[in-house]
């Protein structure tokens, strides 16, 4: 049986990307694909590589039911591209980074992931790491709709 592999990817791999891994992964598990999609994230920088997320953003995420206590920061690497079908960008600085990694024959999905969302008010996850509560919550929000779009997307095109 066909597997696809999607990997999340943001600055630290302790704020957004690990929110969208754990939400993501729920989503798979309970529509029963979890031995179909493999999800993973990363960071562009190597700076909390082996952490857990950030404890904001745990908080956050488990008050709407979504546990992300086993997730431990890594960072990206080019041969990631050889790994995974779906490689998406929380923000611009995060795809540009990784687009100049990116080998020429690469024919997954590479793109924000923003752009499986259904508003249009935000291109990119805003970064909340400096900033209150409130971002955290926005993450969410964002992360939340974008997951059930890019879900019904692999459906139909990848399994
Ligand atoms: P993330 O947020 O990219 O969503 O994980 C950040 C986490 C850590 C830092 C910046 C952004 N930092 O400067 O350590």
């Amino acid at each position: 049986m066909k597997q696809v592999s999607v990997l999340f990817v943001c600055l630290g791999n302790i704020c957004r990307s690990p929110t969208a891994h754990g939400i993501f992964r729920n989503l798979v598990e309970r529509e029963g694909l979890s031995d179909r999609i493999r999800v993973e994230s990363a960071g562009t920088s190597g700076w909390h590589i082996g952490e857990p997320p950030d404890k904001r953003t745990m908080a956050a995420a488990k008050a709407r039911g979504y546990d992300l206590s086993d997730l431990r920061g890594r960072a990206f690497e080019a041969s990631d591209f050889a790994e995974f079908d779906y490689i998406l960008a929380m923000d611009g600085d995060n795809f540009s980074v990784m687009q100049r990694m990116q080998p020429s024959h690469y024919q997954g999905y590479f793109g924000l992931f923003l752009e499986f969302s259904t508003q249009t008010q935000y291109r990119e996850v805003p970064d909340p790491y400096y900033g209150g509560s409130q971002g955290f919550e926005t993450v969410l929000t964002l992360v939340e709709d974008a997951c059930t779009g890019l879900l019904e997307y692999i459906k139909k095109h990848s399994l």
